[in-house]
């Protein structure tokens, strides 16, 4: 079969890498892609807001799955206008929800009152509108901190501000609410419980009606070893993740993503694709503090590869409403990831850089992130360089083994942390 591929990133790199190795594909369409990915796919330059062009893509090339990366063409409605075009219907699979599924992430408060309504544990919250300013305010002065205070809407991840102290607080309920911080996004802001605990990314891969947990990842968000300074897409990533044990996964599954399924199909919110629960865990209890309707980055990087099944065959069950008969097969070894970042991030950065060294790497996978070409010559192109994924039998091993592979590449300003894993490495494990 031919794939369309949506996206450019470190995840859109480990999706086509995964996919290229599959025996039910024919040919392989990466838009807008990056230099990494062209071994394993052609690029193509689409663009997603034209229809005519879209579709006469998608007959020409005879794909039969387009898989999307990213979350903004999914909350834009990519699925909707693929799918109900009369001449693409049923042809055509998308890999990732429609608008309305999609509104898990593309609104907080949309996601916050659907766990509410299944009972998917969840911090308690209270949303308000730009009107409400006042309320908000008065909100925060009676509750404890710490305050979590959320944009609605999609923000690049920068929408969320966690503050003990109610002025700062107010001044951010202000700024977002009738300052136009974050612009539409910030125009309905969600105050929460905070959750004291450790995060954990699970992931799931569904067709509505049966869905198959892929392997956990933990993210490292921060841009400082030692989990300090600013939050960023993500610095690294292992898997799996020592304390979700079975014991902790089995509750992942019965009162997080088996409701959240059911959920959908109860309200008739078609959903197929991936599924991203961003949980805290809790004293060993489970609670949802995102959802995302994609996989993440980096964790797909480090999951990706420990998938045995072939993501093909999964995606047809998609295609064809029978993913409960395919099967997802897992490597028992830990995988170790590394984001290799420009000076900067996650702020400004410099890009154009001439990248040394990237094919010297033989023992880990070498994502491609932020890159691209000038002439012959590899350059950085963004904040997020490259990802370094490697393999072990344990933990140590997986670090050890991928950190022995990040000198190898080289540019200028180059910034990665160095102590990705090293807080789990002896985390006592459940029995
Ligand atoms: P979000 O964009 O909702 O994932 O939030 C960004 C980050 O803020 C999360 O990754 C958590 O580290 C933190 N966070 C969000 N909500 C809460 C909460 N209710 N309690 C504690 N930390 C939170
Ligand atoms: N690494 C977190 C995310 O993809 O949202």
């Amino acid at each position: 079969m031919n794939v369309l591929l949506i996206g450019s990133g470190g995840r859109e790199h480990a999706l086509a890498w995964k996919i290229a190795q599959s025996s039910l594909l024919d040919e392989l369409y990466v838009s807008p892609g990056n230099p990494g990915m062209q071994r394993h796919g052609r690029r193509v330059e689409l663009d997603l807001g034209d229809q005519r062009a879209l579709r006469t893509f998608l007959l020409e090339k005879r794909i039969r799955i387009v898989v999307v990366g990213p979350e903004g063409p999914l909350v834009d409605g990519l699925h909707d206008r693929i799918a109900d075009d009369p001449q693409l219907a049923g042809k055509v699979t998308v890999i990732g929800p429609r608008r309305q599924g999609a509104q898990l992430e593309g609104s907080k408060e949309f996601a916050k009152e659907f766990m509410f309504r299944h009972n998917i544990p969840t911090a308690a919250f209270r949303a308000f509108t730009k009107d409400q300013l006042k309320e908000a305010v008065d909100h925060v002065g009676r509750m404890a901190p710490p305050f979590v205070i959320k944009a609605d809407g999609l923000a690049g991840g920068k929408g969320v501000v966690i503050t003990s102290d109610r002025k700062e607080a107010a001044a951010v309920l202000k700024d977002m609410l009738s300052a136009g911080r974050f612009g539409e996004a910030g125009e309905r802001v969600v105050i929460e419980q905070f959750l004291e605990g450790i995060e954990v990314s699970a992931f799931l891969i569904t067709d509505g009606e049966s869905f198959k947990m892929l392997p956990a990842a933990k993210d490292y968000k921060r841009i400082g070893e030692g989990d300090t300074g600013p939050n960023t897409g993500g610095m690294g990533a292992i898997s799996p993740v020592p304390f979700a044990d079975k014991d902790f996964m089995q509750k992942v599954h019965d009162r997080v993503a088996a409701p959240t399924i059911r959920g959908l199909r109860e309200e008739g919110i078609p959903y197929q694709g991936f599924l991203f629960m961003g949980l805290m865990n809790v004293g060993g209890e489970p609670y949802v503090i995102e959802y995302n309707v994609r996989l993440g980055d980096p964790e797909t990087e480090a999951i990706l590869p420990r998938l045995r099944s072939d993501l093909l065959d999964l995606f047809e069950g998609i295609a064809t409403g029978t993913l409960s008969e395919r099967h997802v097969d897992v490597d028992d070894r830990t995988a170790a990831t590394v984001v290799l970042a420009s000076e900067g991030y996650p702020e400004k950065v410099r890009k154009g850089l001439p990248i040394a060294g990237a094919d010297m790497v033989s023992e880990a996978y070498v994502f491609h992130a932020g890159t691209t070409m000038k002439g012959d010559e590899l350059i950085t192109d963004g904040g997020r360089v490259m990802v370094l994924t490697a393999f072990g039998k344990d933990l140590e091993q997986a670090m050890a083994n991928v950190y022995r592979s990040v000198p190898l590449v080289a540019f200028d300003g180059k910034y990665f942390r160095r102590d990705i894993g090293r807080d789990l490495v002896r985390a006592p494990q459940k029995a």
